[in-house]
């Protein structure tokens, strides 16, 4: 369900007594009535990082208003993204003798929500946190949908737990700091909804590419809008990804080699993505779900927005050990996310072994 008012926008994820909002809008870090309407709690800890705390922090600790506020500022980077500096969430809450009834505030990107989100799930078995994104990526997809994780070197977002926050309050006014690289690979898991669940979104899209691409306001909130619309309704119907909800997943396996071979934070998550399903695209195109010109559309899209379409040389061999070590591997069967039609994606493990070493071979070779 959608709402609007002047200043902010709504979308509700549906999941019973773990339903929270999302609100939507320009200048919400500024707006302490409504982040008193959101986060309840007296006593908070606000987890950042070094980049995101001089543009932020002080201004939504004077929001936050009268109450007892710890910080902890991490080091930036996907690199960080690890049991240790998860560790070090967890020591701040304890040096600070915060109890269960404190929630932590994770004020960042999908970095900083998947850690914050994580500590929060396991301090004590589960405290309330509040999802605050600060990149496109995190509004339209890490802050919603309740995943938290650290990495294990040997394999991405290997440790975690599901957990969801009370609130996603997205401040679309703090996208206008953020490089444009980091913008870009955003833009790829927007493309992504289009991808997997909505072809009339996807042509919205693409008439609005040059909009998207200069940050147009308005554009952006119906971007951020409808992306998240389309992950409330996926997570409401599937949220321990039992099944639908894998469909988020399009490009995420291929992705997660990519990441993994070159080293966590060389290649963005977003860009892994957006290279991803360019061969998941290829792969579909393979066992003839689509055609050769759909094909070409995903990649026309991604390149009009300046997102890599090709994988790094690291051998098809190589991709596909990497790929095995996917969460999505089940019973020894690798599950993939591919595309039944563009708007349609489906999660397939009775595709033919060749075909997938085939695009493997010459994507990553
Ligand atoms: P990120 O958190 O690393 O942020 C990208 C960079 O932008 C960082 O350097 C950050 O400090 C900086 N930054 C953040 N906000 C800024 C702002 N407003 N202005 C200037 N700089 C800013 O990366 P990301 O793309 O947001 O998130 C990627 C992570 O999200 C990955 O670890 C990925 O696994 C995870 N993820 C999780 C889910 C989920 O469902 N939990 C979904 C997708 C991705
Ligand atoms: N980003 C995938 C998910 O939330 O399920």
């Amino acid at each position: 369900m959608t709402s609007a008012s002047t200043n902010y926008q709504t979308v509700d994820i549906a999941l019973g007594a773990r339903s929270y909002p999302i609100l939507i809008g320009p200048g919400l870090l500024r707006d302490s009535a409504l982040l008193a309407t959101h986060i309840a709690a007296r006593d908070l800890l606000i987890v950042t990082n070094e980049t995101i705390a001089p543009l932020y922090l002080q201004t939504l600790m004077t929001s936050l208003g009268d109450r007892r506020i710890e910080t902890v500022i991490l080091p930036d980077g996907e690199s960080y993204k690890t049991l240790e500096t998860f560790g070090h969430i967890v020591d701040v809450l304890i040096d600070k003798r915060l109890n269960r009834d404190a929630a932590i505030v994770a004020l960042g990107g999908g970095v900083v929500g998947d850690m914050a989100g994580f500590a929060a799930a396991s301090y004590q078995r589960g405290i309330d946190y509040i999802q605050v994104p600060t990149t496109l990526l995190a509004q339209v997809d890490s802050s919603v949908g309740g995943k938290t994780a650290v990495n294990h070197p040997r394999a991405k977002n290997m440790i975690g737990a599901f957990h969801q926050p009370r609130a996603v309050i997205a401040d679309t006014r703090t996208l206008s700091t953020l490089p444009d690289r980091e913008y870009r690979a955003g833009i790829a898991e927007v493309v992504k909804y289009g991808f997997i669940h909505d072809a009339g979104f996807l042509t919205w899209i693409e008439a609005n590419t040059a909009a998207l691409n200069a940050r147009d306001d308005q554009a952006v909130m119906h971007a951020v809008r409808r992306s998240c619309e389309i992950k409330a309704e996926i997570v409401g119907v599937d949220e321990r990804e039992h099944g639908l909800r894998a469909i988020l997943n399009l490009g995420h396996t291929f992705g997660h080699a990519i990441e993994t071979a070159t080293g966590y934070g060389t290649w963005l998550h977003g860009e892994a993505v957006a290279t991803g399903m360019v061969m998941a695209a290829d792969l579909s195109v393979r066992l003839g779900w689509i055609s050769p010109a759909e094909r070409d559309r995903t990649v026309l899209i991604l390149q009009r927005f300046g997102l890599p379409i090709r994988g790094p040389a690291i051998g098809g061999q190589r991709a596909r050990e990497l790929m095995g070590m996917d969460k999505k591997v089940l019973g020894g069967k690798l599950r993939l996310v591919l595309l039944r039609q563009l708007g349609r994606a489906e999660v397939v493990s009775d595709y033919s072994t060749a075909a997938l070493e085939d695009t493997l071979h010459d994507h990553f070779g």
